[in-house]
């Protein structure tokens, strides 16, 4: 199949690129920066990949009438996954010009060039306060955590819109963490960002010298992280090239998501840190140590924070219909996820 491919240079795309390069596809990767494709591939792998210089704020992501005349009609696929993954309230602008205007020009260029089929890469959250997932399109005027979410939630609306021009799938992981067989990440934000903060903590305590006490992080007790490796999103979206139903919703998520509690546990014995606690508390009550902490990693708490379920029928009948297995995450898993991002610090 010939694929046009945004965000190939990230960590779940690049993932996939190569997955998709191995079962024989050929890729038109966006690159705002094709040295880093060129940096990202072996000599092997970029013989099946060409680059479209641009990026997604640009018309038509940069796509000029000479790109859009070659291969007009010569793509089976619109793959499309580059978003500013970012939750702070001041990338407001920025998250809905990457994210939905960048989505809007991602689908012109998919008509413009007679591409019959979009695939869009959302994300779970965007059910926003919401404690149970469907895979439903949802409504945008209810409430958000951040404008990374309701971005993507309007860029939702613009894609399942488009099904009258061209057939739309749209995928939906939770929070993405490494891959369960070998714990590798190209990732920094979401539950890596979490475990980063712990980390540089743990080393201001130390250089501080300072006997360390209890320190309570605010959170749910019986709270539950969604977690799915990056290898399982991977084969959702592979299984979905042969097996996707035109106009349909998937969630890639966990319905057996590790507790909160349970994953500190692992990051703990990990950093050699014992002294976290995850706690329900009244901010007020923290210490400012303990502040100083929850300060650091608040933008992450809507995902660690709930205990949500998401229900993932279409999922689960793509895998089946794909002959893949269905998800397993188990604790050995988890702990080799957790203990690779250490081991490589
Ligand atoms: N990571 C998660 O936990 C998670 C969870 C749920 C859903 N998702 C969704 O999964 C998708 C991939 O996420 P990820 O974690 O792989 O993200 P990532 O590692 O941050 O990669 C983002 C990709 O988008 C590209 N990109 C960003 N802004 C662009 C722009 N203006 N023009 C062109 N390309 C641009 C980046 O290109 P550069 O290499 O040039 O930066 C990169 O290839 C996103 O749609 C995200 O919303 C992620």
């Amino acid at each position: 199949m010939n694929i046009f491919m945004t965000g190939a240079t990230g960590f779940l795309g690049g993932r996939l690129a190569r997955e998709l390069i191995h079962r024989g596809h050929t890729l038109c990767v966006l690159a705002r920066t094709p040295e880093k494709v060129k940096a990202m591939f072996s000599q092997d792998e970029l013989s099946s990949i060409t680059v479209l210089s641009g990026d997604l704020t640009a018309p038509l992501l940069g796509a000029d009438d000479e790109f859009i005349a070659r291969h007009d009609e010569s793509f089976d696929l619109v793959l499309h996954m580059a978003a500013l993954v970012k939750f702070d309230e001041e990338l407001r602008d920025e998250l809905f010009e990457t994210n939905l205007t960048g989505t809007k020009q991602a689908l012109g260029l998919a008509k413009a060039l007679h591409c019959p089929r979009f695939f869009h890469v959302s994300t779970a959250y965007t059910l926003g306060a919401r404690e149970i997932g469907d895979e439903t399109l949802y409504a945008t005027d209810q409430a958000f955590h951040n404008p990374y979410e309701e971005s993507k939630a309007h860029a939702e609306q613009a894609v399942w819109a488009a099904r009258r021009d061209l057939s739309v799938s749209i995928f939906r992981p939770a929070i993405i963490v490494g891959d369960s067989k070998t714990g590798e990440a190209d990732s920094k934000f979401t539950m890596y960002g979490y475990m980063r903060a712990l980390e540089v903590f743990k080393r201001r305590l130390e250089r501080k010298g300072a006997p360390v006490g209890p320190i309570r992080l605010l959170g749910s007790e019986t709270g539950t992280s969604n977690l799915v490796p990056v290898d399982y999103v991977a084969d959702v979206l592979l299984a979905a090239i042969e097996h996707a139903r035109p106009d349909t919703i998937y969630n890639v998520t966990n319905d057996a998501p590790p507790r909160n509690e349970t994953m500190l546990e692992y990051m703990k014995q990990a950093l050699e840190f014992p002294h976290l606690k995850i706690t329900e508390t009244a901010k007020s009550s923290l210490s400012n140590v303990e502040q100083t902490f929850n300060e650091m990693v608040k933008v992450f708490n809507p995902y660690l924070n709930r205990n949500i379920s998401f229900n993932d029928t279409n999922t689960k009948r793509l895998l089946q219909d794909a002959g893949f297995k269905t998800l397993d995450l188990n604790e050995r898993s988890l702990r080799r996820i957790v203990n690779a991002y250490y081991e490589t610090k």
